[in-house]
């Protein structure tokens, strides 16, 4: 009686009170999940039981999440389906475990906001299907699938494909079912009508002037029928698309000389992979030499309308040139001519009186020749 008075005396109600004030603040600090651990940067769920049903989450205005690196989860049989709004709080993710659980299914947009993301670790869950969409976002340098029921489908190809690209030693020894529930090797897969798509990219030349306009035009093709996208990185000229289907063309207009250099890639997507084709452009300054310059205007007529009043200014201007010229040259000519003429006349002038005196002088003349015969 004695020693329960002084358990449950006012230092036991003291102790107590403060244990739930540690308890209380820890909660209040991190709010972590019951069968969970939680730091600054870490949750850590492996104890079974009771084990989570659903993915972490951390109270509102607690720990805040935005720093948490790692997220650990093991043997939580329940924990069967991430949401597509359960790891968005998570920015700074990096490693993602989840590891002999009950997980099937993965929202598509789960890691949407988890650009962070590096390793993924599903060893030996219940997963069936899982698309490339959920990871085409992310740069992850570790991918583990082993351990997972999955179905042989076009599904999960991009998964065999990624492996074949690697080709690193570790490669994991992953398996499908098939219809009839045998286990496939993944490396030996083979699905009808699933395979990577192409992209091809057509630019008729790709060193432009600045200030011109260059249109691009791209293909693609693939069965299943990929999407189409262009990649233009930070281009800075105006620039304008247009897509239909498995056909698109990229516009780019007034082209900025801070663009040479830059790669525009056009971009053939499936579920299974992507394939892409890039050309880099070259821009160089309009030059200012003359005789190009209406070279150039003459060559884009029909592609540069922003130059027509340049071109309608200084192709006149060389007619008018060429004209002068040739008036100044018509009326040397008349001068000439007039000249020439005028002297004509002057000596026919002067031969005709000449012609009078000589009527005379000839006859003086005959009369000179005469004169000696006569004489
Ligand atoms: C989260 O990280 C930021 C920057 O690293 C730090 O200033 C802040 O105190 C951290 N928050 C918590 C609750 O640890
Ligand atoms: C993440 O996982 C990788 C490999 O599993 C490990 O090397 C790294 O230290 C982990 N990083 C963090 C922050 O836990
Ligand atoms: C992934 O998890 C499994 C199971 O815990 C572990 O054996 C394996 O080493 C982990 N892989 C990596 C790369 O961390
Ligand atoms: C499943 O795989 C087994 C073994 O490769 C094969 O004999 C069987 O025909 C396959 N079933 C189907 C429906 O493809
Ligand atoms: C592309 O056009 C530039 C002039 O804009 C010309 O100098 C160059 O030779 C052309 N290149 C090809 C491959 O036609
Ligand atoms: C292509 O056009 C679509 C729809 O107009 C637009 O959303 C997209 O940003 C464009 N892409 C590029 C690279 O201009
Ligand atoms: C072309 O771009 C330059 C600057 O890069 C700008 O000053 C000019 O107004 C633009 N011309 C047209 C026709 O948009
Ligand atoms: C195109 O530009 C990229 C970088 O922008 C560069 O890595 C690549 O080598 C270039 N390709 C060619 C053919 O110049
Ligand atoms: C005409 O050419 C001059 C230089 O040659 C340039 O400064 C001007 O912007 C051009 N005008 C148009 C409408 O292209």
């Amino acid at each position: 009686m004695s020693s329960w008075i002084r358990w449950h005396g006012p230092a036991m109600a003291r102790l107590w009170g403060f244990c739930w004030l540690v308890v209380g603040f820890w909660r209040a600090a991190f709010a972590c999940p019951t069968s969970c651990k939680c730091s600054a940067s870490r949750i850590w769920c492996s104890d079974p039981s009771p084990g989570i049903v659903a993915f972490p989450r951390l109270e509102p205005n607690s720990v805040d999440p935005e720093n948490i690196t790692e997220i650990f989860i093991a043997n939580q049989k329940r924990l069967e389906i991430i949401n597509e709004d359960d790891v968005e709080a998570y920015v700074g993710l990096r490693n993602l475990t989840i590891v002999d659980s009950g997980l099937k299914f993965v929202a598509h947009k789960a890691f949407l906001k988890n650009s962070n993301l590096q390793h993924i670790n599903f060893t030996r869950n219940k997963l069936t299907s899982l698309s490339r969409k959920h990871f085409r976002h992310l740069d992850l340098s570790e991918l583990i699938l082993v351990g997972n029921p999955f179905t042989c489908s076009c599904d999960i190809m991009w998964i065999k494909t990624l492996q074949e690209a690697k080709s690193s030693p570790d490669t994991q020894d992953l398996y499908c079912l098939n219809e009839s529930s045998k286990n496939i090797p993944l490396a030996n897969l083979q699905i009808p009508n699933c395979g990577l798509p192409s992209a091809n990219l057509a630019a008729p030349n790709l060193t432009v002037e600045e200030g011109k306009s260059i249109t691009l035009s791209c293909s693609v093709a693939g069965d299943p029928v990929p999407n189409m996208y262009w990649d233009v990185g930070n281009l800075v000229s105006k620039h304008m698309n247009e897509t239909s289907h498995t056909q698109g063309s990229l516009r780019i207009t007034n082209i900025s000389s801070d663009d040479s250099g830059k790669q525009i890639s056009c971009v053939a997507e499936n579920l299974v992979g992507e394939d892409q084709d890039s050309v880099n452009l070259t821009v160089h300054c309009a030059n200012p030499n003359y005789p190009d310059v209406i070279y150039e205007d003459y060559g884009t007529a029909a592609n540069d309308i922003g130059d027509t009043t340049n071109r309608s200014n200084e192709i006149p201007s060389t007619d008018v040139t060429d004209k002068t010229g040739r008036e100044h040259l018509s009326v040397y000519a008349v001068v000439v001519i007039a000249s020439v003429v005028g002297f004509c006349l002057l000596v026919m002038l002067f031969l005709l009186k000449l012609a009078r005196h000589s009527k005379f002088g000839m006859k003086g003349f005959v009369l000179f020749h005469k004169i000696p015969l006569d004489g």
